[in-house]
């Protein structure tokens, strides 16, 4: 009696496809990225995004709104900022006034219920183009995590449900906890980018904030010194165990489709809550192939973030947050 198990009687209709289905995509996965500029009015289109937009308070406001009406609830936010504000320490990411200490703010006047994150490392505010402090040819870990946990306070100050540190410093998890428990922000939480590797896919990004690394005799060309090494594993659990250890809340690996690997082995050691940031060359390579009319653009977005979260994503940074939304039942 030739074959007694049949695998394909679960696939026979969608109404038994959708009764064994074991992943589902829901408003409630998506961390919403927001890129934040000076200025009113202004929605610019980032030029290797399509469809993504750098906007001013104003239109953040009306967004923020609109991600909440479609069922939304978290956002992360970047901010641009002048190249006359920038200078090698970030002092400008300090301000308790500056546009990313408005940007809060203005999330938190608008929708209070939206769980607002922040970026929290030097790149937009450096004049070299990166995480940390630059001296000798280096970046400077201790005086950067320094800085860092003074950011920290500050979002707090503003209003920030998490701070997101993206800059892979060693023992800046711990230096903002510390920092952010002695001003009493005991409720202000971390969500770390733990596994953060050193990714070409970074590029479309650094467009939208203009923050790539400089090229100056005595700077680092890249971000391979802090940011991890794409050939390792190993080296991903023990930076997220840290991370924990250290006090977050909340750990990422960064890119998604990529490090899908590297997910399901985190998930099987850690119990905290896993963001995925499926980043800005994921998106753009998308955008791409489906104006050029190679690949189906829906179809291919669902399955890459279903295959995200199937991988062991609890929460997804993603560009295409709307879009899916838009989709969803
Ligand atoms: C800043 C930061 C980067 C991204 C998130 N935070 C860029 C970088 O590290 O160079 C990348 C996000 C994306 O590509 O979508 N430290």
């Amino acid at each position: 009696m030739y074959p007694l198990i049949r695998n394909r009687r679960l696939r026979t209709s969608e109404s038994i496809r959708r009764l064994v289905r074991e992943t589902l995509i829901t408003p409630d996965d998506f961390l919403v990225p927001l890129f934040v500029v000076e200025g009113k009015g202004v929605k610019e289109e980032i030029a290797s995004m399509p469809n993504y937009y750098r906007l001013s308070l104003d239109n953040l406001e009306k967004e923020v709104k609109e991600l909440w009406n479609m069922g939304l609830c978290a956002v992360l936010l970047f901010v641009k900022v002048p190249d006359s504000l920038k200078d090698n320490k970030g002092t400008e990411a300090l301000n308790a006034d500056g546009l990313m200490q408005r940007a809060i703010k203005t999330v938190k006047n608008a929708c209070p219920e939206m769980l607002v994150m922040t970026d929290v490392a030097l790149d937009p505010y450096s004049s070299y183009g990166h995480d940390g402090v630059v001296g000798d040819g280096q970046i400077l870990n201790d005086e950067t995590t320094e800085i860092l946990a003074e950011m920290s306070i500050s979002h707090a100050q503003a209003g920030v449900d998490f701070v997101a540190p993206s800059d892979m410093m060693d023992g800046r998890i711990l230096s903002i906890r510390e920092a952010l428990e002695d001003e009493g922000f005991i409720n202000t939480g971390i969500m770390s980018y733990s596994a953060k590797y050193a990714s070409a896919f970074y590029g479309p990004f650094r467009d939208a904030l203009d923050s790539a690394p400089v090229d100056l005799k005595n700077v680092p060309k890249d971000k391979k010194t802090y940011q991890m090494d794409f050939s390792n594993r190993f080296e991903a659990i023990r930076e997220t165990q840290m991370d924990i250890e250290e006090g977050a809340d909340i750990v990422m690996i960064k890119p998604g489709i990529a490090y899908l690997d590297i997910v399901r082995e985190i998930r099987n050691e850690v119990e905290v809550p896993i963001a995925v940031y499926q980043v800005s060359g994921e998106y753009a390579m998308l955008k791409a192939a489906a104006e050029k009319g190679w690949l189906d653009h829906d179809a291919v977005m669902m399955e890459q973030l279903l295959a995200i979260k199937r991988a062991g994503a609890n929460i997804i940074a993603s560009y295409f947050a709307k879009d899916v939304v838009r989709l969803l039942p």
